[in-house]
């Protein structure tokens, strides 16, 4: 087991890394001062795989727990769910030190921290990801939210939770499809910030895939390493935050553009990779060799690299403008400047879209 640290002072948390330690949950709830009732929010798919072993290690442990099901989908990342969420938690008549644990994919775990950031001004809680998605990106730094009907993630809070527990063995249910998904958000780290994992990535993706377990243990926990030394230094996404946009400004784009049925994100996520790598070497910040790694790793792992025939560039448009980076008319772009390293740079959606390719 890996153990790493979010360093953000009295709000600092342990995120546990690990194959077959979800049976340490209630060590790891203890040894966070956790103490009393426990609201396990979870949705129907994961709890006919997990909630009962849950409910048994939590109960061994000294916890009474009591569990709300949220509908599974991103569809019911929304207000109804979390209305149901929180009058769960009014009838558990939770005390000081109760808490809530998000067990599932980033749906669950952005809905189970919001409700945890607001209910009572706040109750702590534990995120236990189930997703490489969330395991490697959702769970860890604190955004917590819900969508509205107008936008996603425009209802929400910044609130850290006390501990993140990753185990890799949960993944071994998780459909191919959402694992694949969940390694363009690796890939964007490995392009962002380590030139030696996305090597790793180039050379063992296939392994990754077949759910080697002391790799995914390797590769998630350096993904949240650093997605958390980007957290301590920007929390609230004042600045340098922003830099864990990479690739998602033309994913969210196409996402929008096809009514979010078509892809799932990281699979838009991995088209909006690769073109803002094309950007990013048509405008100079980028070399050729550079380009060709993080296109030809793309494809490797499975992910769509280009946009497809059905999308325009004009479809796009309206997904750009309403990008919540976007400021002043033009967008704070994330490029590449060669494997590991980034630079900021403003573009206005035009100029993005005359320098997409195709
Ligand atoms: N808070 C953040 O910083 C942040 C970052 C990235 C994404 N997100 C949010 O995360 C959400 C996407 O998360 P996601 O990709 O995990 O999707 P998800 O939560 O919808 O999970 C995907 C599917 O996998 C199922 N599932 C989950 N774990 C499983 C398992 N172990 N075995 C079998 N099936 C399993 C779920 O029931 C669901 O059907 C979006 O709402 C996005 O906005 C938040
Ligand atoms: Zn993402």
């Amino acid at each position: 087991m890996k153990t790493l640290t979010v360093n953000l002072g009295d709000r600092s948390y342990p995120i546990y890394v690990g194959d077959g330690i979800l049976g340490r949950l209630g060590e790891f709830l203890q040894r966070a001062g956790l103490r009393g009732k426990v609201v396990v929010v979870t949705n129907p798919t994961v709890a006919r795989l997990y909630l009962d072993p849950v409910n048994e290690i939590l109960a061994r442990a000294g916890f009474a727990s009591v569990s709300v099901l949220v509908p599974d989908g991103e569809e019911h990342k929304n207000l109804d769910s979390l209305a149901m969420i929180y009058d769960h938690l009014v009838r558990a008549r939770l005390e000081r030190k109760s808490s809530v644990v998000a067990l599932g994919g980033g749906v669950v775990g952005d809905l189970a921290g919001f409700a945890a950031a607001t209910y009572l001004r706040g109750l702590p809680y534990v995120q236990v990801p189930t997703t490489l998605l969330a395991q490697v990106d959702s769970s860890v730094g604190g955004k917590t939210g819900v969508n509205h009907r107008e936008g996603k993630n425009l209802i929400g809070a910044f609130y850290q939770p006390r501990l993140v527990l990753i185990d890799v063995h949960m993944l071994d249910t998780l459909p191919r499809r959402e694992l694949v998904a969940g390694l363009a958000e690796v890939i964007k780290y490995g392009i962002i910030e380590d030139a030696e994992l996305f090597h790793v990535l180039e050379d063992k993706i296939e392994r990754l895939i077949h759910l080697d377990r002391e790799l995914l243990i390797r590769v998630i926990a350096t993904s949240c390493a650093i997605k958390a030394r980007v957290v301590e230094q920007d929390e609230r996404e004042d600045d340098y935050r922003a830099v864990l946009n990479f690739g998602h400004t033309l994913g969210h784009a196409l996402e929008a553009a096809t009514g979010y049925s078509e892809f799932l994100h990281g699979e838009a996520v991995g088209v909006g990779i690769a073109k803002a790598t094309a950007i990013s070497a048509r405008q100079g910040f980028c070399d050729r060799r550079s380009l060709e790694r993080i296109r030809g790793l793309i494809e490797k792992a499975g992910l769509p690299a280009d946009l497809p025939k059905s999308v325009t560039v004009e479809n796009l448009i309206q997904g750009l403008e309403v990008d919540k980076k976007s400021t002043g008319g033009k967008i704070k772009f994330v490029m590449c400047a060669g494997i590991g390293k980034t630079r900021f740079h403003s573009l206005s959606p035009a100029e993005i879209l005359a320098s997409l390719d195709s």
